[in-house]
């Protein structure tokens, strides 16, 4: 089958070194791609919002598959485009991914099927926020409703933090649009796990968990980031908490994207936050997680090409997914001054070196080829992953790997797994 992956963050990069390892493949492009997904495909130079782009090359090229990463194509209609033009796609359609793209509709699935979430207040007008902000008297978490690259939160400790958050969003528009409507919502306290599960409109498969590492600095602190690290599973969803996840959070979410209309294809992924009260619903994606995938497709044993056909079919209950039981541990290497201002075209060295070690993936996100060089081309630039006897050998051969690389500015947190070990 010829396939088109969507996308060029380590997240692609992780889908497209799985994908290569299917019997099925007869071609894989990948739209942009970045030097990594070059080793394994045809890099073809077409943005990811270029949906007409993306469709005529699909035609023209005879694609029977085109599989979307990021959430951006999806929320402006990428599968809807495909698929009016006979293409089989892998993720929601424009109205599924909705849940995603609009926090105040995914509240609106919540409330109306009991899902557990954080309470919350919507706002369209600056002043009406500001003064719900300053009549409460603790902490508050400001959320654009739109898409912001995963910056779009900030969780504030005092409520006069929060008014300027809402400013920042609301009257300077740093996000756009995106930020035109606002939620604000309580801060939960917990430890959080990603759940991300194989949807096919009707079939549940839950992949095995993993945990992200939002802000940018050790011990999560510092301004939140699309992601810096993540280690699978997360030991503390126990299969308990995964029957309760599943039964108050999974199955009514897919129930209330049919009842409303919106049934959902692709990958669900339910950002929880694991209170002392049970497990909340922090935010819905409708794809695969960035770095999340990394280390859950390093894990994966099976054919990820015949899952995600399953999908697109409705045979998911046909499927069955094996899993190595060694644990693995992702650490995002970013350029300094990410999630602010950074400096593209920084020199990469060590890359190969890394590569070599025994379990370890260099899965590449903002890099670019220039002059026989790979050079720095994004915020979040290298997921340097490994796998592992135990958490505590992944997270000592992922850390042993960035250790080889290095460019100008390099960064990454060296505390990657540390919950999971404790
Ligand atoms: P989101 O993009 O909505 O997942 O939010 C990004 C991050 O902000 C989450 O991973 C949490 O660390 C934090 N966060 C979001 N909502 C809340 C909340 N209600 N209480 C505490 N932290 C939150
Ligand atoms: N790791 C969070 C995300 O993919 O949005």
């Amino acid at each position: 089958m010829r396939v088109l992956l969507v996308g060029n963050g380590g997240r692609e990069h992780a889908i497209a070194w799985k994908l290569k390892q299917s019997k099925n493949i007869e071609k894989l492009f990948i739209a942009p791609g970045n030097p990594g997904t070059a080793m394994l495909g045809a890099n073809v130079a077409i943005d990811v919002n270029d949906i007409d782009g993306l469709v005529n090359f699909a035609v023209q090229n005879k694609v029977g598959l085109a599989i979307i990463g990021p959430e951006d194509p999806l929320a402006a209609g990428a599968v809807d485009a495909f698929e009016k033009a006979g293409i089989k796609a892998f993720g929601p359609s424009k109205a599924a991914a909705e849940l995603e793209a609009d926090k105040v509709f995914a509240k609106e699935i919540m409330r109306s099927m009991s899902i557990p979430t954080a309470e919350s207040r919507t706002f369209t007008k600056f002043s009406d926020a500001k003064a719900y902000i300053a009549s409460r008297d603790e902490a508050v978490v400001i959320k654009a409703a739109g898409l912001a690259k995963g910056k779009g939160v900030y969780v504030c400790d005092e409520p006069s933090d929060g008014i300027i958050a809402a400013e920042k969003i609301m009257v300077d528009k740093i996000f756009g649009e995106a930020g035109a409507k606002i939620i604000v919502e309580e801060k939960l306290l917990g430890e959080e796990a990603s759940i991300l599960a194989f949807v096919d409109g009707r079939n549940i498969y839950v992949m095995e968990t993993s945990q992200d590492h939002k802000p940018i600095g050790d011990g999560d602190t510092g301004p939140n980031t699309g992601g810096m690290g993540a280690y699978c599973p997360a030991p503390v969803v126990t299969e308990k908490l995964m029957d309760q996840i599943i039964r108050e959070i999974l199955v009514p979410t897919v129930e209330g994207m049919n009842r409303s209309g919106k049934n959902f294809k692709g990958v669900l992924y339910a950002g929880l936050m694991l209170t002392p009260g049970g497990p909340r619903v922090l935010e819905y994606n409708v794809r695969f997680g960035d770095p999340e995938t990394q280390p859950i497709l390093m894990r994966m044993k099976s054919d990820l090409l015949e899952v995600i056909l399953a999908v697109c079919d409705g045979k998911l209950d046909d499927v069955t997914i094996k899993w190595d039981k060694r644990p693995s541990v992702c650490v995002v290497i970013s350029a300094g001054g990410y999630p602010g201002e950074y400096i593209n075209g920084k020199v990469i060295t060590g890359l190969d070196e890394a590569a070599k070690m025994e379990d370890v993936m260099v899965f590449h996100a903002g890099t670019a080829e220039k002059d026989g060089n790979i050079v720095t081309n994004g915020g979040r630039v290298l997921g340097v992953t490994a796998i592992g006897d135990d958490i505590k050998s992944a997270q000592a051969k992922a850390y042993a790997a960035c250790e080889k690389i290095k460019f100008e500015g390099a960064y990454y947190r060296k505390d990657i797994a540390n919950k999971a070990i404790k």
